[in-house]
């Protein structure tokens, strides 16, 4: 019977296709310049996402500012309110506890340790600072100081200079 004889025939034609082919890609690759769509299109994306990530970041950070990292103690060190009275009042009082972490005063300009307490209102800030507070003495160690220079000393410690709230 012939049937034996077709399936072999197209076979052979269909491997004969397949080789020819094969030698037709090869000829073509040899033939062209190295692709070099596909990875530019890859690198393309890449950067867009890249770049689409660094506008999410920094539109997130315009939209809640997140608080600066507290000053290291030797930052700390060199802070002073920008007020000659009230700097002179905070190198020889507060200074000594509220740059230093281990005393368990919230650091001058550590937004973060700050945000809370100002959470109270500077009213109750200012009567701590007069009647004392925990570890925190009475009048902060400054005798001369008035209600009215606490509340710019603490303005000047939570790095709320110059803020009217
Ligand atoms: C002897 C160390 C010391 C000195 C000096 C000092 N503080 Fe403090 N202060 C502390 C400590 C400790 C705390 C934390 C108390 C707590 O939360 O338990 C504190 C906390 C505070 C608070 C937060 C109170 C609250 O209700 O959360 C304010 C405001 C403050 N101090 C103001 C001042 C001011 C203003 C001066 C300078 C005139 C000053 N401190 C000087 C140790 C000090």
């Amino acid at each position: 019977m012939g049937l034996h004889g077709r399936p072999a025939s197209f076979e052979t034609r269909f491997a004969l296709l397949r080789m020819t082919k094969s030698v037709d890609c090869k000829i073509g690759r040899h033939g062209e310049e190295r692709p070099s769509g596909p990875p530019d299109q890859v690198r393309g994306s890449n950067h867009a996402r890249d770049i689409s990530i660094a506008m999410l970041a920094l539109a997130l950070a315009a939209c809640t500012p997140a608080p600066k990292p507290a000053p290291t103690p030797e930052q700390a060190a060199l802070l002073k309110p920008a007020d000659a009275r009230l700097a002179e009042l905070y190198e020889t009082s507060c200074k000594a506890c509220h740059t230093i972490t281990q005393s368990g005063a919230p650091m001058v300009h550590d937004q973060a340790a700050w945000a809370p307490r100002l959470k109270q209102g500077m009213p109750v800030l200012v009567d701590h600072s007069i009647q004392g507070f925990n570890a925190m003495p009475a009048g902060g160690q400054c005798a001369t100081c008035t209600p009215a220079d606490f509340e710019g000393l603490i303005r000047f410690m939570a790095d709320q200079e110059g803020s009217a709230g």
